[in-house]
């Protein structure tokens, strides 16, 4: 049966779609067969970050136009598997977000993977919360803004009303700072507990304008560790965090989850 782990926010901009891509990458890593399925069809970036850039069928022509979901799965590097969404205003008029089968769509996308990384849009303006397969695990991502927390809040109690199950929340793009919210603060606040703490790091960007996650490009760095680590956790692995300087750390890397020979 397929894992469905979807990866929501109340505010944008906090890192869903990042932390889409790392975590894909990183379960990839782990032999897992993953597709990142984007499903903010207001505001796509999957496509960017996954290097897909204006793929001919996208989830809207599947929306707007009949087109089958066949057409619009991508493989990109890792064998991982990518569902877009397209950025072409003139489809996305022809779709009503409120009106969509969500629950079709998922049933007839599940034959392609055995994990499914959703990347949700923010905010709650879509039907796709009420179309979640019941199997369906919430990851919420927030910063440690006010803002931030108090919109993860909105989404946490919207995915408690609709029996959503949550397995809990990433702090991202943290950094210490005693006027910003702190973890403890943050599950006192939230009620659910953190399963991941993802430092502020330009890394992050610098690895994703090469094409590649960070786990990748350098993966002995504290946010790479960070990742790997929430990535294990949600597979029920576990993951040694890597040293920085040590030789050979990539293949280190592939050797111990066992994707090359010793
Ligand atoms: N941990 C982080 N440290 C620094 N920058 C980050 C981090 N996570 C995400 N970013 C950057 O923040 C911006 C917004 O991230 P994005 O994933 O697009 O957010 P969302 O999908 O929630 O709107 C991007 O430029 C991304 O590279
Ligand atoms: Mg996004």
């Amino acid at each position: 049966m397929s894992k469905f782990i979807v990866i929501a926010s109340g505010k944008g901009g906090v890192g869903r779609t990042t932390l889409t891509f790392n975590l894909g990458v990183g379960m990839s890593l782990f032999g897992k067969n993953v597709v990142m399925l984007d499903l903010d069809l207001v505001m796509a970036n999957l496509d960017v970050i996954t290097g897909l850039l204006n793929p001919d069928v996208t989830l809207h022509d599947v929306l707007a136009r009949n087109r089958s979901i066949d057409e619009c799965v991508y493989e990109i590097e890792h064998g991982i598997r990518v569902i877009p969404t397209g950025i072409h205003f003139e489809t996305l008029r022809h779709i009503n977000p409120k009106y969509i089968s969500w629950d079709k769509i998922l049933e007839e996308i599940g034959e392609y993977g055995e994990i499914f990384l959703m990347d949700m849009p923010a905010g709650i303006n879509s039907n796709i919360f009420e179309g979640l397969p019941e199997n369906a695990e919430m990851i919420i991502v927030t910063s440690s803004t006010m803002t931030s927390v108090a919109d993860a809040l909105k989404i946490r109690i919207l995915a408690n009303e609709l029996n959503i199950n949550i397995m809990g929340f990433v702090l991202n793009m943290w950094y210490e700072d005693g006027f910003l919210l702190s973890a403890k603060e943050i599950e006192s606040i939230l009620e659910i507990p953190m399963i991941g703490i993802i430092p502020y790091d330009r890394e992050i960007d610098r690895s994703m304008a090469l094409g590649k996650s960070v786990v990748e490009v350098n993966p002995s760095s504290p946010t790479s560790n960070a990742i790997m680590l929430l990535t294990a956790h949600l597979l029920g692995e576990t993951y040694e965090p890597i040293e920085p300087d040590k030789e050979g750390i990539i293949q280190r890397l592939r050797k111990f989850i066992g994707i090359m020979p010793e």
